[in-house]
């Protein structure tokens, strides 16, 4: 087994799109630069230690990352570090999945292609989410700003140059499950076929024209898309109070538009806004989080952490 053995790789942002993208329609995801890095040593496993509370879920992904990669499970031990924070629909799980998985192959000397990521990073990922469609993966694998369709090689999407869309990412303490926001709303599906699938295909018309304001670096058109898109969420039932009153907020204090963002059903919002400091500042007094990024920033996250 080859040491030192790193991994690393990044969160994300569904700009537009979530849930639907479970269904078959397209979706819009950045990178942001918050990560999870992953140490593998020797010793007795599959046994996953991580800076945040021990997942029961570990040993198990330790487990497949290993087979994956040639590696004896019973030899492995990762240690983790993120700082991204769970359960907000920022990407963690699929990060940690695929920041262990480029450990495992650092450890086994074998360089993983982006489409092997991406593909046994999905796989990952099944490990923590019933039905994903891969998305988190894809950004976690990539990088960058990705128009990703379920089943189909993720695009790179085209932001304007030198259009500076500023985007708040704003997210309380209470984390959420995005598999059980994803399951509720597949029951609602089985029970009412016609009427989601209508559903979904509003929030591909959403994300169509969103798409189209990022190439045109159309801050006011994208802030309309992320309005209609977080509507349209609140229908197909994965909102919840707390994220619509952080949206609000958002808006009065200037955002251009604002939604949820990743699994729902609580977790964090994102803001589009010209002046993105001040409409951070507003929702910090509010005792949450944020982070400001440009939707286009070249968000890299796939080198080694430091030993
Ligand atoms: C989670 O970040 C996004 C969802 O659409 C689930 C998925 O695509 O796997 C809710």
């Amino acid at each position: 087994m080859r040491q030192p053995a790193h991994g690393r790789a990044g969160g994300k942002v569904i700009l537009l799109g979530e849930h639907a993208v479970v269904y078959g329609r397209p979706a819009l995801a950045a990178a942001v630069p918050l990560a999870v890095d992953a140490r593998l040593e020797p010793g007795a496993g599959p046994r996953l230690v991580s800076d945040h509370a021990d997942d029961p879920r570990g040993a198990e992904l330790v487990a497949a990352a290993a087979r994956a990669t040639g590696l004896d499970p019973t030899r492995v031990v990762v240690h983790v570090r993120s700082d991204i924070p769970p359960g907000r629909g920022l990407g963690s799980s699929a990060a940690l999945s695929v920041a262990v998985l480029r450990a495992s192959a650092a450890a086994a000397g074998r360089t993983l292609s982006p489409a092997e990521t991406l593909a046994c990073g999905r796989d990952l990922e099944r490990i923590f989410h019933g039905t994903p469609s891969g998305v988190d993966p894809a950004v976690a694998a990539l990088g960058g700003c990705v128009r990703f369709v379920r089943g189909e090689p993720p695009e790179v999407a085209l932001v304007r140059p030198g259009a500076r869309l500023r985007l708040v990412v704003a997210w309380g303490d209470r984390p959420r499950s995005t598999g059980a926001a994803v399951g509720g709303l597949r029951a609602r599906w089985e029970a009412a076929r016609a009427r989601y699938e209508r559903l979904f295909d509003d929030v591909a018309a959403v994300v169509a024209d969103g798409i189209a304001a990022l190439e045109r670096g159309d801050a006011a058109a994208l802030g309309a898309a992320f309005d209609r898109n977080q509507a349209l969420l609140e229908t197909l039932g994965v909102s919840s109070p707390e994220v619509e009153t952080l949206a609000r907020h958002a808006r009065v204090a200037g955002a251009r538009g604002a939604k949820l963002t990743g699994g729902g059903a609580g977790g964090a919002v994102i803001a589009i806004a010209d002046d993105a400091d001040a409409v951070a500042a507003a929702l910090q007094a509010r005792a949450v989080d944020t982070l400001v990024v440009g939707i286009g920033d070249d968000v890299r996250i796939d080198g080694r952490m430091e030993a």
